[in-house]
């Protein structure tokens, strides 16, 4: 069977050659560095299994091209998979899966953000360059007399909650689906949302991007808030209606904000747009403010998380023709 991976990365080079020189016998594998798209789909022909990462969005139209050019296994070598119209691929009867690198990056990024959000870091590394070393505007909280809500407990969120529990803070969590062990803690309690959005100093997102979680931090959410509240989202940014929060930075009901990931970051996030005019103005408008920290979708961007995510997308397309893949959708 024919492979072909997309979006490989320089830096992903050496996973991809190892990970090539692991499949099993009958197996091919080829690579383009760009997304797959409308323009370049006519390559997938001869191609059973397709590999892609986050930013070759496949709308059922690009699918159903798929589909008809042979290709029977899509393997989303992220986390993330609505940027896939999976139900139709599914429909059409091509198996698809995501992956499921470890969680520990992106959760050790997420304390970081909530950190440096509390302790106001990006105003002071902003003073220091300009020899301003005031201390007004930059007192901060302490996580452990906080209360943090996590919302979504699924492996990244449930590591959020195993990494802050070294800090003494309360955690509030919210999942639809509940994880058994974490309802059995003493450390933590399980709350609706409003609950948590009521009760929490710090929120912190960690669920997938569907209609259900679109915009679930709006403006009613943001209303139910407390004061001063800090929200940290690495997730996805359409999962925060973005001109709700940005009213609630200019009125302070807001404290702080850290946001990983931005809504229509694809084209910007992971290039060098330095010379470009570009035209996301929100994002350049949230960006002028110290208590808002943004940063380019890099919490999974570690050693560890690029060699899995590109060794389990090539794995994932001969696991599908087994049955044995655990991340298939
Ligand atoms: C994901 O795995 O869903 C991510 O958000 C990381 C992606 C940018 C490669």
């Amino acid at each position: 069977m024919n492979i072909r991976l997309f979006e490989l990365r320089d830096d992903e080079v050496a996973a991809y050659m190892r990970a090539a020189a692991n499949l099993p016998a009958g197996y091919s594998i080829s690579f383009d560095t760009q997304i797959l798209s409308e323009a370049n789909i006519d390559s997938v022909a001869g191609c059973e299994g397709i590999i892609i990462n986050n930013k070759s969005v496949m709308s059922a139209a690009l699918v159903e091209r798929a589909h008809e050019l042979g290709v029977r296994y899509i393997a989303i070598r992220c986390v993330g998979f609505n940027h896939v119209d999976v139900k139709r691929a599914q429909e059409l009867g091509i198996k698809v899966c995501n992956t499921a690198y470890p969680p520990y990056g992106v959760a050790e990024f997420t304390v970081m953000l909530i950190l440096m959000a509390l302790r106001r870091c990006k105003a002071a590394i902003w003073r220091q360059q300009v020899n301003d070393y005031s201390l007004d505007g930059l007192l901060g909280r302490e996580l452990r007399t906080l209360t943090v809500g996590v919302v979504g407990t699924g492996r990244i969120g449930r590591t959020v909650i195993d990494n802050l529990s070294g800090f003494g803070c309360k955690i509030l969590a919210y999942d639809p689906y509940p994880n058994a062990e974490l309802a059995n803690r003493d450390s933590l309690e399980y709350v609706d949302m409003d609950t948590l959005v009521a009760n929490s100093d710090v929120i912190t997102l960690h669920v997938p991007l569907m209609d259900s979680t679109r915009a679930i931090i709006n403006a009613d959410a943001i209303a139910k808030m407390r004061e001063d509240v800090t929200i940290v989202n690495v997730s996805r940014g359409e999962l925060i209606d973005t001109d709700a929060v940005i009213e609630a930075i200019e009125s302070e009901k807001i404290g702080a904000l850290a946001m990983d990931v931005f809504e229509d970051e694809v084209g910007i996030y992971h290039e060098n747009r330095m010379h470009d005019i570009l035209a996301n103005r929100k994002m350049a408008y949230l960006r002028q403010f110290p208590n808002v920290l943004l940063t380019n979708h890099i919490a999974f961007y570690t050693d560890i998380d690029v060699n899995c995510m590109v060794e389990q997308g090539v794995a994932a397309v001969p696991a599908m023709v087994e049955g044995t893949c655990a991340t298939q959708l």
